[in-house]
């Protein structure tokens, strides 16, 4: 840190070159990251799984600044690395930007034995917490109430539908993890879904990433990358004064959500000095929890609406087998499911068609890994792009076009298809599967059975390509009508 010339200097006081003097990086370095942005973001619209695969195959490397990162592409390379050699590609990777705001905790980005441990408890708890008293149904079936209600107030205005689409399914999570709703005015609750949405915002400004990329120097640098930082800080403490709450009121004989069975799990292993049950793992898991269950589910909604305000046809066709199965005196509940394969396969579509997360997350391998016939060091970073597995043309004919079809038989039953990976797979594979997939059905088809969807431009002047933002795919904003039936 102290200016001194003598470093440019030998011993006789001549100009002396140093390696390390990159204030302008070097041509090689700069030229490797923009060939490398090409290959790890091809811009899906315009390269399509089969011309990104015939130029660099389904295996091929990337630099992301110094970091070597090697993608998988298509169904069946990550099926061979996530499914078939599951414990190697297990690992997750940590951007720096993740290492500094989650420190290793929590679910989403911790390792080894922390991850083990949070990972089962979590899947148990989330499956349990249809816990007690209420299944996770009911608590989704409530939820759908509120929102109903919402859309009836709107009297056929047009309405764009993100906001309370984004509180409703963020409601059902919270209902799991904190055991409380939230009214839609609620201005906590929508102080941290803003902290959020904030957030997300800024993960794709030039300086957190650059922040990923040179974070050692970023750390001592100002700028609107530390905001990231004290807006994660935020939502930390707001869940924290959550906890504290349900500390005051804790009945270890009788957990009321997530957060309950954790400090109970904390009070079991207190006298355990390796234990994983600490407060910070409980904040930083609870809060994975809450983002996980909001955006990739409102997202899914959000755009499934808008697709079927273009395909008319299709809503069509869902309500007759709403009409048939359902009826209009009843809520609609899961053992509908098996009963509406057509329902069953738009909503599949749907996700395959929107694929929320075309990068999907990154992964690490936990050993040093033999792969097809390449060798790959442990700790080295995986991408398996999703994105390329739910748009193979070798399993989806026609992988750009929406068509449900992609998951009916001839007879017109749903047909399930292994490439169907919107949830990833192996070891890392969502834990929020179960949960999303009952809240796609329950809200797509609630929706369906009290409204009649319109929208204010004509079904061919929607525009279903997407938005891309940070590691989401987004549809473009939208206004539709929705009139009770
Ligand atoms: C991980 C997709 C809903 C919580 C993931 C991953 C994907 C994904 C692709 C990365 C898996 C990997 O590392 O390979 C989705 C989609 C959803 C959804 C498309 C809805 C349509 C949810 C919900 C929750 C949730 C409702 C909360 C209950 C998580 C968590 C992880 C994760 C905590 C990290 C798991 C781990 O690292 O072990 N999700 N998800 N997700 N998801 Fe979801």
């Amino acid at each position: 840190e102290r200016f001194d010339p003598g470093r440019f200097l030998d011993e006789q006081g001549h100009f002396k070159a140093n390696e390390a003097f990159m204030p302008f990086s070097t041509a090689k370095r700069r030229a490797s990251v923009r060939t490398c942005r090409r290959a790890a973001y091809p811009k899906v619209t315009d390269a399509s799984p089969l011309q990104v695969r015939d130029k660099y195959g389904p295996v091929f490397t990337v630099y992301l600044g110094s970091q070597r990162v090697v993608v998988l592409w298509g169904y069946e390379a990550v099926k061979e690395a996530l499914v078939d050699q599951a414990e190697e590609f297990g690992g997750r990777e940590g951007l720096a930007l993740v290492e500094r705001t989650s420190k290793g905790n929590g679910l989403f980005f911790s390792n080894g034995e922390t991850w083990r441990q949070l990972r089962r408890f979590s899947l148990t708890t989330l499956r349990n917490f249809g816990m007690g008293k209420r299944s996770i149904e009911e608590r989704i079936q409530e939820e759908i109430q509120f929102l109903l209600e919402e859309f009836r107030k709107t009297e056929g205005t047009p309405l764009d539908p993100t906001f309370v689409l984004r509180r409703s399914v963020s409601n059902v999570i919270c209902s799991v993890v904190f055991g409380a709703r939230f009214s839609y005015e609620d201005e906590e609750f929508q102080k941290l879904l803003s902290l959020i949405q904030a957030n997300l915002r800024r993960v794709d400004t030039v300086w957190v990433k650059l922040y990923n990329l040179f974070p050692a120097v970023m750390d001592h640098l100002p700028g609107p990358h530390n905001r990231l930082f004290e807006n994660f800080e935020e939502q930390k403490r707001y869940v924290a004064g959550v906890v504290q709450k349900h500390r005051e009121t804790l009945d270890p004989s009788s957990p009321r959500d997530y957060t309950d069975a954790f400090l109970i799990r904390m009070q079991q292993e207190e006298n355990d000095p390796d234990t994983k049950f600490h407060h910070e793992n409980l904040i930083v898991s609870a809060l994975d929890l809450f983002f996980g269950g909001t955006e990739t589910t409102s997202t899914t909604l959000r755009y499934g609406l808008l697709i079927l305000l273009k395909y008319p046809h299709v809503t069509a066709r869902i309500q007759e087998e709403i009409e048939r199965v359902i009826g209009q005196d009843r809520t609609p509940c899961m053992e509908d499911r098996p009963k509406m394969p057509y329902t069953d396969a738009v909503i599949h579509e749907i996700q395959r068609f929107v694929d929320v997360f075309p990068l999907g997350a990154p992964h690490s391998v936990t050993r040093d890994t033999q792969f097809r016939g390449y060798a790959i060091p442990q700790g080295t970073a995986v991408f398996p792009i999703l994105h390329s597995v739910l748009h193979d043309p070798m399993h989806f004919d026609d992988p750009e076009t929406f068509d449900p079809r992609h998951f009916l038989d001839k007879e017109g039953g749903f047909q399930k298809n292994a490439a169907f990976m919107a949830f990833s797979a192996g070891k890392r594979v969502c834990p929020g599967e179960g949960l999303a997939r009952m809240e796609l059905f329950l809200f797509f088809t609630s929706i369906l059975q009290s409204f009649t969807l319109s929208s204010p431009a004509r079904p061919q002047d929607l525009d279903i390509t997407p938005e891309y933002h940070g590691f989401s795919k987004m549809p473009r904003r939208y206004q539709m009508r929705l009139v009770p039936r």
